[in-house]
């Protein structure tokens, strides 16, 4: 069903000539996902300036039966935060929510507007002599509410956990338009059932997030950044045991590059130059960060110390240690430039899974088994947070092989995957969300009770089934 005019006057009264874009072309930048793989449309982009603006806004929704998709810095990977393309629902930008409501170093806390990209939201911090630990490739973009919506992991899960870990509290527009006030930043509250965590990870299926309190930590007092080359994903694994056991909390990050996946990069982008002799079967960026400093120096740190055992144990094969920022920076760039790297080669059939870390080595071996069986010379590029036990596994078309031919086999990768992942105990969406994207995937995989949980909780908080329908859960 179209919005009526009589919905689309109530909603240009409300929010004023600035508050609304109208116009094709300054639209078409909200309506298509990062990937330019699909392009929604509605036809309003609403702006809200306030809490007070989105809970008006959603109760004329309400009343005229409109669906609502929330967007924040529209990086999402599974095009949750996009319209459909049946010019039927409304788009809610919180671009415009996006100031600092109040920083309280004492309390380590802070509370910002939804709509604050993530790496504002880290400048504040450091501003304060905080940190903000959440770190991702899109950080330039993306939102603190977006972040919140898709429970976002990236680069420092293993030190400071998922998104979830980092939310003290949260402000809510309800489906019938209503704000629920959960700002708090207590470390401790057993007071009912945890409402902030329904809210966490629900991609805007069950309001709409509009502040938040997030918690700060420290800043670390010294980095440990380390490049290593390894020949066998077994010993790998044994070597993120082995960092574990040697360094403990201060482990940050151990993010793995296959040899294909370097290869793209150093093809793809520029300024990215290889930082070992040669290229290996695999690649960590493995860092720690420490709080307190490292009294002889940033290559006698613990972690060096653990990577000299991993040698000695024929762990891994190379290894450089960074000595200056400017270094880090080129060890990260061959990491955060996986994804931009395909973009070149036509982009390639993506899958966001997580096993727990052990099983790894069986998943990569048992998944490239299926894959080349469905089509031969097929380039797979398992990379990422293989410290979380999550891997991004992009499928890439054979060079000889044309884009439409090879999307043609996107169903049978992604059943040979997920089947996979399901007989492992796995997860088919480690930290992108389901979006529009996996819903049915979810559905076909999860266990019925699971979904039928979900349903009861979307049918209580949306009867009417206005916010960001069909997404994750359907109706
Ligand atoms: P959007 O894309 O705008 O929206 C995402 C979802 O959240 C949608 O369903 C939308 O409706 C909903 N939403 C947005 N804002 C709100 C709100 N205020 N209230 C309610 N619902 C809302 N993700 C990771 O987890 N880890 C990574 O390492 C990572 N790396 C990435 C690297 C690149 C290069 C790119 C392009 C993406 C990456 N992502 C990663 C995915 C993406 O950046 C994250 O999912 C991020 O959290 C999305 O934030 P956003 O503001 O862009 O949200
Ligand atoms: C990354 C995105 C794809 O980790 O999540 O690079
Ligand atoms: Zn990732």
């Amino acid at each position: 069903m179209t919005i009526s005019e009589t919905a689309l006057t109530e909603i240009k009264d409300l929010l004023g000539p600035k508050g609304y874009i109208t116009d094709p072309a300054a639209k078409a930048l909200f309506m298509a996902e990062w990937r330019g793989r699909s392009v929604g449309s509605s036809p309003l982009v609403a702006l809200p300036r306030s809490t007070e603006e989105v809970s008006a806004l959603v109760k004329i929704c309400a009343k005229h039966k409109i669906g609502i998709v929330p967007q924040g810095g529209n990086t999402g990977l599974v095009e949750g935060g996009i319209p459909d393309d049946s010019n039927s629902q409304l788009l809610l930008s919180l671009s415009k929510m996006d100031k600092l409501v109040e920083i309280d170093p004492l309390d380590y806390s802070m509370t910002i507007e939804s709509g604050m990209p993530l790496y504002k939201a880290q400048e504040h911090a450091r501003d304060h002599n905080r940190l903000f630990p959440l770190s991702l490739a899109s950080e330039g973009t993306c939102t603190v509410g977006g972040n919140i919506a898709t429970n976002a992991g990236g680069i420092h899960v293993m030190k400071y956990g998922n998104m979830r870990d980092l939310v003290l509290g949260l402000e809510v527009v309800l489906a019938n338009g209503e704000i629920w006030n959960g700002l708090q930043s207590l470390r401790k509250d057993n007071a009912g059932l945890d409402l902030r965590n329904i809210f966490v990870g629900s991609e805007g299926a069950l309001g709409i997030v509009t502040r938040a309190t997030v918690k700060l930590f420290p800043r670390p007092r010294a980095v440990e950044t380390i490049f290593v080359g390894f020949e066998d994903l077994d010993k790998g694994l044994r070597l993120l045991s082995k960092l574990r056991e040697e360094c403990g909390t201060s482990l940050t990050a151990f993010e793995i590059i296959p040899k294909a996946g370097l290869e793209l990069v150093l093809k793809n982008i520029p300024d990215t130059r290889q930082v070992l002799d040669n290229i290996y079967q695999w690649h960590a960026v493995i860092e720690c960060w420490h709080d307190t400093s490292l009294n002889d120096g940033i290559e006698s740190g613990p972690l060096a110390q653990a990577i000299a055992d991993g040698f000695e144990a024929d762990l891994i094969v190379d290894a450089a240690v960074a000595t200056s920022d400017s270094q880090k920076q080129d060890f990260w760039k061959l990491r955060e430039n996986l994804s931009e790297a395909q973009r070149e080669e036509g982009t390639g059939i993506k899958h966001d899974i997580s096993v727990s870390c052990a099983k790894l080595p069986k998943f990569v071996a048992e998944a490239e088994k299926r894959v080349l069986a469905i089509h031969p010379g097929t380039r797979i590029l398992p990379y990422g947070h293989a410290g979380d036990g999550n891997l991004h596994y992009d499928v890439i078309r054979p060079l000889d092989m044309d884009k439409d031919s090879f999307f043609a086999l996107k169903q049978q990768m992604n059943d040979a995957i997920h089947d996979l992942i399901a007989d492992m105990g796995g997860s088919i969406a480690a930290e992108h969300g389901i979006g529009a994207l996996k819903a049915d995937e979810m559905e076909r995989l999860k266990p019925a009770i699971d979904i039928s949980l979900m349903r009861t909780l979307k049918h209580s908080l949306d009867p009417h089934n206005i916010m960001n329908p069909n997404r994750v859960i359907k109706a």
